[in-house]
């Protein structure tokens, strides 16, 4: 397992990382503009054709991040497929519709689709780039803060059912993963915000010096500075790839990620996925469950208090509206992750360090919840 990290001498201000999988390895670049770096990938891929699978509020803004490399390494007049923003797009229904769009582009079993947007483009993108022709190869163009930290690495696609999110999917690594940071600038200050929810838990899960710089300060991030969003991202990404590297299709330890996410998914399906953001759930999650950790014996008593403190200077949620604790563990028995009904948590220790707990006692995880 290996995800280096060695700044890219090429291109001043970039982080390369590699995603190690084997002959399915892949990079992941993060710089204020990776337009170049993603040209180069697509020429050395040397597909037949490609096609960029966008929604219509980034492709109004930011189209020519793919066109524009894409043009560059020989593919001049891609078509750019739009869906529109928003979670209903990652339906059966939108990715038969992308699936169409690619038949009609010509694409064959060497084209590649590019996914320029946020989780649910790269979700929905990826997804179609799984099915279509038993597979063809995408490539990652994340555009949100959330999908730039966490979603567009790791090669977890879906579209979501009336019954549930996610439901249907597949494993679909990218052959490669290319973040601009300055795209953030045009990021609603709610969609960016909230992605420090998972910031905050790649910091309790292994990244010490990220959730310390913060807590010092946090100023140059929330000011969207690219070079400092280059480095918290490319810190993120770095230790997903490692996670990723180590357990591919979450055979075991990939379940470390679920920091904050036992309690967070909780809160979303108790409030039909409308009320909180992803990253707003999960930073209410990152507190309880550093909470759940310290009755647990886990974690010392004050890793709570820290993690909400820099959540609050973050502009991050930390107290849920009022909830039923037992509506909420019988969610967390209901998770797609949860083994025979039974609690597992992926708990901080202590800032830098996370364990994966099996049968968690449920009296327990109510307690925690409704001290609130
Ligand atoms: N595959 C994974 O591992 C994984 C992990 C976490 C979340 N997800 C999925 O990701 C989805 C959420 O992703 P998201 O939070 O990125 O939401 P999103 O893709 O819906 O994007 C949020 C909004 O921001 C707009 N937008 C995107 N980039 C922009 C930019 N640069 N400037 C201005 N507007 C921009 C979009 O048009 C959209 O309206 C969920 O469906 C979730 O299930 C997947
Ligand atoms: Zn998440």
């Amino acid at each position: 397992m290996s995800a280096g990290g060695a700044p890219d001498a090429s291109a001043p201000g970039s982080v390369r990382i590699t995603v190690d999988l084997g002959a399915r390895s892949y990079p992941v670049v993060v710089a204020p503009d990776a337009g170049a770096a993603l040209a180069a990938r697509v020429a050395q891929l040397d597909c037949s054709g490609a096609v960029v699978v966008t929604d219509e509020s980034v492709g109004a803004l930011h189209e020519a991040r793919a066109t524009g490399p894409l043009a560059d390494a020989g593919h001049p007049d891609a078509p750019v497929i739009r869906v529109p923003a928003g979670e209903a797009s990652k339906s059966l229904d939108a990715a038969g519709r992308v699936l169409e769009a690619m038949r009609r582009a010509g694409l064959d079993r060497r084209g590649l689709v590019v996914a320029l947007g946020g989780g649910v483009v790269g979700d929905l993108a990826g997804f179609a780039a799984a099915i279509y022709l038993r597979g063809v190869d995408v490539i990652q163009v994340p555009t949100t803060l959330l999908a730039q930290v966490d979603s567009s690495v790791g090669g977890k696609t879906a579209v979501n059912l009336p019954a549930g999110k996610n439901l249907v999917g597949a494993f679909h690594q990218p052959r490669g993963v290319f973040v601009s940071t300055e795209v953030l600038a045009s990021l609603p200050a709610g969609e960016f915000t909230s992605a420090f929810g998972e910031i905050v838990k790649y910091g309790l899960i292994s990244e010490t010096g990220l959730f310390e710089g913060l807590e010092r300060d946090p100023a140059p991030a929330l000011a969207r500075d690219p070079r400092a969003l280059t480095q918290v991202i490319a810190t993120c990404l770095r230790a997903k790839a490692a996670v990723v590297a180590a357990d591919e299709r979450e055979g075991g330890a990939r379940a470390i990620l679920n920091v904050g996410h036992t309690v967070g998914h909780a809160l979303e399906a108790l409030t039909g996925y409308v009320r909180y953001r992803h990253g707003d759930a999960v930073a209410i999650g990152n507190v309880y469950e550093a909470r759940l950790s310290a009755v647990l014996g886990l974690a010392s008593d004050d890793l709570a208090g820290r993690v909400e403190a820099l959540e609050r200077r973050l502009g991050l949620p930390v107290d849920p509206d009022p909830f039923d604790p037992d509506a909420a563990l019988v969610a967390m028995r209901g998770d797609k992750k949860a083994v025979g009904g039974r609690l597992r948590f992926a708990l901080p220790c202590a800032v830098g360090r996370s364990e994966i707990v099996d049968d968690v006692s449920p009296e327990t995880v109510r307690r925690v919840l409704a001290a609130g």
